[in-house]
């Protein structure tokens, strides 16, 4: 498995990859989980080449506490990719992959503003911007995300339409815990006793009843609401447990169901 921290080290191990052999791409944050396991999984599957982005980047935070307080476990992360059969790790810093220091960046105008974006100004330029960076530098036939960020995945198709980008955004279920919570990297940083509370959110979620009244019904619980609402069929959540955002979101039951 390579290891590459350089764009330009990065771009001659791309350019020697001969054309009939197919590419994939696993964006990650790094601090990776069973729910990142799948996505290599898949690209693992349907590709010759699978390759993983371990970045955090820092234009997707609002908030620098939780910048300074995401996750970063990047020994364990090279030794599940290693076990796993990523063939790539790409793995820059924040002067690689920013040699304009964000003065350019990609924004959509419309759906970056609800749900998350309404309660994370910004965040959703950075994801954008980072990820159209990150395709354009592996230039891959396929890249993997998890529905869990439902929203951004909505936007990240999107935008490579809008682009004209050649590459196939796939799509891939959210993996829960035992308890049904959505397998984040940012439910290490529950304590035990959040972590014991987080399980009622998605058990709430899939509640019947109209969208306000889950609000309600999340909060009667303690936790603090940034949204509930459903959209494009589904029913998309992010609450507070603690200190650690939390977001979630499961397709809309149909009405009698
Ligand atoms: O979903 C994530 O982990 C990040 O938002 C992504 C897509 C890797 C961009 O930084």
């Amino acid at each position: 498995m390579k290891l590459l921290t350089s764009i330009g080290g990065w771009q001659d191990w791309r350019n020697a990859i001969p054309s009939t052999q197919s590419l994939g791409l696993v964006p990650t944050m790094g601090a990776l989980h069973a729910g990142h396991q799948s996505l290599i999984a898949r690209c693992r599957q349907e590709n010759d080449i699978c390759t993983i982005s371990l970045f955090v980047n820092p234009t997707q935070f609002n908030d620098k506490n939780d910048l300074t307080n995401y996750p970063s476990t990047f020994e364990a992360d090279r030794n599940l990719c290693e076990a796993e059969g990523v063939d790539a790790i790409f793995f820059p810093d924040y002067n690689e992959l920013y040699p304009d220091d964000y003065r350019y960046r990609v924004s959509e105008s419309e759906v970056s503003r609800m749900l998350c974006g309404a309660h994370r100004p910004g965040h959703f330029d950075g994801v954008l911007s980072v990820v159209m960076k990150l395709l354009n530098l592996a230039r891959p036939q396929r890249a993997y995300f998890g529905e869990k960020d439902w929203q951004q995945l909505q936007l990240v198709k999107g935008m490579v339409d809008a682009f004209f980008m050649p590459v196939t955004i796939v799509g891939c279920p959210t993996v829960r815990d035992t308890d049904q919570l959505a397998l984040s990297s940012r439910n290490l940083r529950l304590s035990k006793v959040h972590r014991q509370k987080a399980a009622a959110f998605p058990r709430l979620l899939t509640t019947r009843v109209p969208a306000e009244e889950v609000a309600h019904l999340l909060e009667a619980d303690g936790f603090e609401v940034d949204y509930v609402q459903d959209f494009k069929g589904r029913r998309c959540a992010a609450i507070h447990c603690g200190e650690v955002r939390l977001i979630d979101n499961l397709p809309l039951y149909e009405k009698g169901e």
